[in-house]
């Protein structure tokens, strides 16, 4: 705990900078989750903190996806980035600044670090290359790496490209690395990154190229020596990091730099570990503190890939069960640095079982307890059990957030609310009462014992609940002013004199778990209210039309299918349609429905669908739309 004489620590944070081809979904929530509990902790202890995240907006990925929405690669990245910013302002992360890769405050940077290196005259060369392409990752893979032919994390084929681009020496780096890592065993944790590191490093280190040719790919920053070509993707956004702060010899950069941790997850590990040190080291900055590598989300014990659409709908879950809920759940559930799985059922039963129970329930009745005894509670101090476990879950919860394990702190804090229900249930504070008050000493100590758990819970779940936990401070305990660490104490002989209390009960309400709803199976469990909104530009993408069925028939061998050959206006396509078990053949033709007639062709059972037939479910029942009035088919539905 820092002492309001020692001088304050420095503590800058940054969470990776998110493409903006993709909505926010569950594995970046988690990444921003931790990174924001942690800024909120450090902040509490009273640490100087710098809390950085942003988007990254270059690279062939967001220009495909651009083109793909038919809009300009800025207009779409402007609309992504303004996404995740507003997810994360949802959410109540309070980070101190959100960078976009297409900021001047950030190109400047970037062509300076080039400069400085192509300067040098060795850093930087121009050559050709020829190599496994993943559009995905944005990189190339090695012969070692690729698994199947495919890349090994989004196990789609790569692509043979060759040309002719400019290179970073990063391999005259690589024996300075290695000795980095063995001499800083703390330099990337959990331990067992920093090995896959040293792994790395015992294979000859490759040049990295650090281009892309315009006449191939012009969404980037081009490069200051050469404008033919733009600077590759990594190049360009892990140096965000330090062109957030600033000047490279001004006052920010100065103060927050050498105290830099990055938070990144598992996949993003040989970029930060290897690129970006040698990058540093490169342009005569000194390397990052330390490095935090947390694990992978899978869904429902599926292996999640960065596509599935599902990662989405787990995020929209905070709406459904509560932002604490959710910030609880995943910091809970993952230690970090391993892999975890996600499911709705899970967090049901940790919301039922450790936060309606555990916590909800003290709080119900020790606010019920300390408001009905009508008590104006006294000074004095509280019991030594209570105090210790206190004092001593502030001490563990310090060196579990030292190490970034989130999970500990939190059973940490689990194993105090279970000794102060336990205080409860011994000291029976209503059966004091009974019958008169007969050791008015003794039922004070409980009282105030209680009131000061309660505020000490107030401020140490902060990080990890902020709602609850200001629920407790403010409507309970009436706490109003500043939040410090060092307040969480029970015991200490003033700290409850002249409490008022007031009953909070139902902080957290039970969920209903007798029919779980597992995620991928059933994405309709999540309310409309907490699906994410659309801008009326991308409804107006959608082209729905009244088609009229003119056949219909099954699909050999299926079950579920049914061809359909519609007309849309003028122009007959056909659609293939899983409603066989709900629509015999004949009941359909010559009636009227709703398709949506711009989405890719796809084939199924080897009948390609060339558009999509409208219905609507509820468990078994299925039904189409149809018009409640005549119109020509191919019609605009709007
Ligand atoms: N743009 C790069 C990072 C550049 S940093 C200089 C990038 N972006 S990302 O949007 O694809 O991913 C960002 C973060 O989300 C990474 O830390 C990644 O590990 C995390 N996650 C994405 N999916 C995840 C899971 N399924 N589980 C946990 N975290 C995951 O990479």
């Amino acid at each position: 705990m820092t002492d309001a004489m020692s001088p304050r620590r420095v503590f800058y944070l940054t969470t990776p900078i998110y493409y903006v081809n993709a909505r926010p979904h569950l594995g970046h929530a988690y990444t921003t989750i931790v990174a924001d509990a942690m800024c909120r902790y450090r902040r509490l202890a009273g640490d100087l903190v710098f809390f950085l995240t942003g988007t990254d907006e270059h690279g062939d990925k967001i220009a495909q996806a651009a083109h793909k929405a038919g809009e300009t690669p800025l207009r779409f990245a402007d609309r992504n980035s303004a996404a995740f910013r507003s997810q994360w302002e949802a959410l109540g992360i309070t980070h101190d600044d959100f960078i976009r890769t297409t900021e001047p405050r950030h190109e400047a940077i970037v062509r300076e670090i080039l400069q400085r290196l192509w300067d040098k005259g060795d850093e930087i060369y121009f050559g050709k290359y020829g190599g496994h392409y993943c559009f995905g990752c944005e990189r190339f893979y090695t012969e070692r790496e690729i698994v199947d032919g495919k890349c090994p994390d989004h196990q789609t084929p790569l692509t043979y490209i060759e040309e002719e681009n400019y290179f970073f020496r990063m391999s005259k780096y690589q024996e300075w690395l290695r000795r980095e890592l063995e001499e800083h065993p703390d330099r990337v944790r959990p331990d067992r990154y920093r090995n896959e590191l040293l792994g790395f490093l015992r294979e000859p280190l490759e040049d990295l190229c650090i281009s892309r040719p315009t006449s191939r790919l012009d969404w980037g920053i081009p490069l200051p020596f050469d404008q033919r070509f733009v600077t590759y993707v990594w190049f360009d956004a892990l140096i965000n990091y330090v062109s957030a702060l600033g000047p490279l010899d001004g006052e920010r950069f100065r103060t927050l730099w050498p105290h830099v941790e990055h938070l990144i997850g598992k996949d993003i590990l040989k970029p930060h570990g290897i690129y970006w040190p040698c990058m540093l080291k490169a342009a005569g900055l000194p390397v990052y503190r330390r490095l935090n590598v947390h694990g992978y989300w899978s869904l429902g014990g599926g292996k999640m890939s960065k596509s599935v659409g599902n990662v989405v709908e787990a995020l929209a879950l905070t709406e459904k069960y509560g932002h604490d809920a959710f910030r609880y759940f995943v910091m809970r559930e993952m230690p970090f640095g391993l892999d975890a799985d996600f499911s709705e059922e899970a967090l049901v039963a940790r919301l039922n079982a450790d936060l309606a129970n555990d916590l909800g329930n003290l709080v119900a009745r020790a606010t019920t307890l300390l408001k009905g005894m009508g008590t104006l509670v006294k000074a004095g101090k509280g019991d030594q059990e209570v105090a210790r476990a206190a004092a001593g879950t502030v001490d563990a919860v310090a060196r579990a957030m030292e190490e970034f394990q989130f999970h500990r702190a939190l059973a940490e804090i689990w194993a105090f609310i279970a000794v102060v229900n336990r205080y409860i249930d011994t000291t029976q504070p209503w059966a004091l009462v009974k019958g008169g008050l007969q050791d008015p000493l003794r039922f004070d100590t409980v009282l105030v014992t209680l009131a000061d758990a309660l505020g000490f819970l107030g401020i140490i779940l902060e990080p990890f609940l902020p709602n609850a936990a200001k629920r407790i401070r403010e409507e309970a305990l009436g706490h109003q002013g500043a939040l410090r660490l060092q307040d969480a104490v029970v015991g200490r002989d003033t700290r409850s004199g002249g409490l008022k209390v007031a009953k909070l009960s139902g902080l957290f309400p039970r969920v209903d778990d007798k029919k779980p709803q597992v995620l991928p199976a059933t994405p309709a469990a999540v309310p409309a209210a907490a699906m994410p909104r659309l801008s009326i530009d991308e409804f107006r993408r959608l082209d729905l039309r009244v088609a009229e069925v003119v056949d219909a028939e099954r699909v050999p061998k299926s079950k579920k299918l049914l061809r359909l050959t519609v007309k849309l206006g003028e122009e007959t396509r056909t659609l293939v349609a899983g409603i066989a078990e709900h629509y015999a053949p004949e009941a359909l033709r010559g009636r009227k429905v709703v398709v949506v007639a711009n989405l890719e062709p796809a084939t199924l059972m080897g009948v390609t669908s060339d558009g999509m037939i409208l219905a609507g479910s509820h468990g078994d029942t299925l039904a189409l739309l149809v018009l409640d009035r005549d119109l020509p088919s191919g019609a605009k539905v709007r």
